[in-house]
């Protein structure tokens, strides 16, 4: 197991000691491009394993546990990762496949994130895990709290989606609902400098990412990808991108990789979003992405943040790749789409991949031969609003089969026989 022996800055490298957590990194803090930190190790992670070597098969994302800070004995696991990279050919965008992170245990690729983070939290001896999320992020976070045996404090705001509220109370979660979404910071920070509470969420603000060493299980999305391509990972992976967390993790994952000469490429990475923000700071060269305000928010509301992050744009430039950003009626559109052609619901949000690959195999960006990866994020269940707005109610009947043939021919265009 490599052991964590600093935290770097995701931009200009400083070196900081081993904490419990990170706060950014105040070298870039001051040149106003506030910056991760991200874990470095006292030995290459993965080193002394050969490719070939069958890797342990664990049934979750620990079986990696050579590339991650903890041992899969030491892990506070519920089975995440090991999820399917499926072929979706019938979209109309190519070689395309889905890494389909709806199957995780709380339904989204967080998962990964609060493993890493919450079994860090228990190695450092935290006493409470807390983390200010309306969303999947806080879910997860409750879920792996659960399982930790660690009380779980959750600031949300009035607002919230519902569905995801109730998991996060399902799993024990303690849910501190503010009526000013910026307070939720205020005091999540107060109860981390104060009482010790372990953050695994963003709790400062402009926003830098999550906590470092959950941070480290997005690595595993990029290691399953390449087993799973047999060590010849795509030309292009696509995600959606809100602060960019699992962005630079599957990033960092990669570059392992090819640091070892497993894989001798890493991805061109897309960022999806919805603001533009991280779009704007690639063309303009910036390392601290604008805000860019919506005058309505986005039907994907977990990555609807009006302001992306530096480790978000480094991991883009540094892969050569790019952002798209993309609309409400695109989102929806993909949504019902993917339901319908490949019996894929995912969340809006998760649609966005897909409104980006469509746009850049159109402009030529990626060629026609170029093997796409999409991730799906989280399930469609977590936000089911899409859905009625996108397609038209199902009409009630009464009578018998005539009546039914004539509805499902006047609803749904659907001819019989
Ligand atoms: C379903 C879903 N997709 C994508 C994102 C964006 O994640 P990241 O902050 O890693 O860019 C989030 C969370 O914020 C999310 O909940
Ligand atoms: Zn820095």
């Amino acid at each position: 197991m490599p052991k964590p022996s600093a935290l770097v800055c995701v931009r200009c490298g400083s070196r900081y000691p081993v904490e419990r957590f990170a706060d950014d990194c105040p070298a870039c803090r001051e040149k106003d491009a506030p910056a991760n930190l991200t874990v470095a190790y006292d030995s290459i992670p993965g080193a002394g394993r050969a490719k070939d070597q069958p890797i342990r098969p664990l049934d979750s994302m620990w079986r990696w546990d050579s590339f991650l800070p903890a041992a899969s004995g030491a892990a506070v696991t519920m089975g995440e990762g090991n999820t399917p990279l499926i072929s979706a050919p019938t979209l109309g965008l190519g070689d395309v496949w889905i890494k389909d992170e709806s199957r995780n245990p709380t339904w989204s690729f967080k998962d990964r994130l609060a493993s890493g983070a919450i079994t860090m939290a228990r190695q450092f001896g935290a006493k409470v895990v807390a983390s200010s999320s309306s969303g999947n992020a806080g879910a997860s976070a409750a879920a792996y709290a659960a399982k930790a045996g660690l009380p779980c404090i959750i600031f949300t705001f009035a607002g919230a989606s519902a569905a995801l509220v109730a998991q996060m109370r399902a799993y024990g979660a303690m849910v501190i609902t503010v009526e000013d979404k910026a307070d939720r910071w205020r005091l999540q920070s107060a109860g981390v400098r104060e009482f010790g509470w372990y953050p695994t969420s963003p709790f400062f603000g402009p926003v830098v990412g999550s906590n470092p060493y959950g941070m480290e299980g997005y690595k595993t999305i990029a290691y399953e990808i390449a087993e799973a391509f047999d060590w010849n990972p795509p030309e292009w992976f696509v995600l959606p991108v809100c602060y960019g967390d699992a962005l630079y993790g599957a990033w960092k994952g990669f570059e392992e990789l090819k640091a070892l000469g497993w894989i001798d490429r890493v991805p061109r990475l897309v960022a999806a979003e919805v603001s533009g923000s991280i779009a704007a700071a690639m063309q303009s060269g910036e390392a601290m992405p604008p805000e860019i305000p919506r005058n309505a928010p986005s039907i994907a509301t977990s990555i609807g943040a009006s302001q992306g992050t530096v480790q978000a744009v480094e991991a883009l430039r540094r892969s050569g790749g790019t952002a798209v950003t993309v609309t409400d009626d695109e989102l929806s559109r993909w949504v019902v789409t993917l339901g319908a052609r490949e019996g894929m619901w995912p969340e809006p949000s998760s649609a966005a991949p897909f409104a980006a690959i469509q746009r850049l195999r159109a402009s030529g960006t990626i060629a026609a031969n170029d093997r796409v990866v999409a991730l799906v994020t989280a399930a469609g269940l977590k936000d089911a609003s899409v859905i009625d707005s996108a397609l038209p109610p199902s009409p009630v009947v009464r009578g018998g089969l005539t009546e039914v043939i004539k509805a499902l021919h006047e609803v749904y265009g659907f001819a019989h026989g």
